[in-house]
């Protein structure tokens, strides 16, 4: 079973973690991602494969704690076995010739923006970025993504980093200034957050690409628990997605689908939790 080589806590609550895993480095391309389970009788979490080194075999997760499973994920050590993981899962990002292309990135979202950033800049693209968080402290990747950006704006709900206010600020006066060169846009963080940005782009008519993180039950178009609708379409994310256009994907059903088991999920952390307590 894939083994966790490296692991260590880049803010708080957020975690990279280098798995050995050759089969799946060997097909990775960016905008993949795998399903991982910590144990047994553990839940299925869908993670974006963040890196990958195909020569040495391995790829790189960055995990952020929300519930039990991210937690017993987090809680794993190097050297530890994951008990299963699948993948690489999901359609690949087109990766073309855009011309200028703005990468947005909210929150954790900044790892599965990079690896697209990173091969967009590969193929030629002039690729601005704009990391957003809450505040400094939970910024994490700045000089990995800067370096495959020609331009790299930070901004913090706070202030406490860059220019203070929200990720759609940057957006919107990049397409005052210049939409025509602008071939598209990405953005990847909290839905929340890429629904404002597919609202900020849309009219300028700028292309605008969003991965969703729905609620993924087997990862195989099976169970329908991860379905979207995306224009008059309704798609499943794990083999439709996890990319689709922003201005097409009905937002409401995304955000009420995501609170969907909050009672279950409180009542299995608190249970997780006592047991931690208990041993
Ligand atoms: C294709 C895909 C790629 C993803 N990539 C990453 C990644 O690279 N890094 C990462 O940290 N997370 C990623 N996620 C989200 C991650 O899978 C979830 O955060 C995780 O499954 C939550 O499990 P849990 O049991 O810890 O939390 P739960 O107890 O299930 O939920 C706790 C809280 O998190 C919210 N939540 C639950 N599932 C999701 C979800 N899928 N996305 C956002 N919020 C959720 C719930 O609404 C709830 O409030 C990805 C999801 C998908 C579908
Ligand atoms: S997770 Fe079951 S259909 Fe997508």
């Amino acid at each position: 079973m894939p083994r966790i080589l490296k692991k260590f806590e880049l803010v708080p609550k957020i975690h990279e973690i280098v798995v050995d895993a050759p089969q799946v480095a060997a097909r990775a391309q960016p905008g993949h991602f795998v399903i991982v389970m910590a144990d047994e009788r553990g839940e299925r979490v869908p993670l974006t494969i963040a890196d990958y080194d195909q020569n040495a075999g391995t790829i790189t997760l960055v995990l952020m704690v929300v519930g039990t499973s991210s937690a017993k994920l987090a809680a794993m050590a190097e050297g530890d076995e994951l008990y299963a993981m699948i993948g690489p899962l999901g359609h690949a990002s087109e990766i073309d010739r855009f011309g200028t292309v703005v990468m947005v990135a909210g929150g954790v979202g900044t790892a599965p923006i990079y690896p697209i950033a990173k091969a967009l800049k590969q193929h030629g693209n002039r690729v601005i970025s704009i990391q957003g968080a809450r505040r400094a402290e939970l910024l994490f990747w700045k000089e990995k993504l800067s370096a495959v950006s020609d331009r790299h704006i930070i901004t913090t709900d706070d202030g406490s980093s860059g220019r203070k206010g929200l990720v759609t600020e940057p957006l919107k006066e990049l397409l005052e200034d210049d939409a025509e060169s602008i071939g598209c846009v990405y953005a990847i963080g909290p839905a929340v957050m890429m629904k404002f940005c597919a609202e900020t782009t849309r009219p300028f008519g700028v292309k605008t690409v969003v991965s969703l993180n729905t609620i993924m039950v087997d990862g195989t178009g099976m169970c329908g628990g991860c379905r979207v609708k995306v224009g008059d379409q309704t798609l499943f994310t794990c083999v439709d997605g996890p990319e689709f256009d922003g201005h097409l994907v009905d937002w409401d059903t995304v955000l009420s689908r995501h609170k969907i088991y909050t009672a279950e999920e409180k009542c299995s952390l608190d249970r997780y939790i006592e047991s931690r307590q208990l041993n």
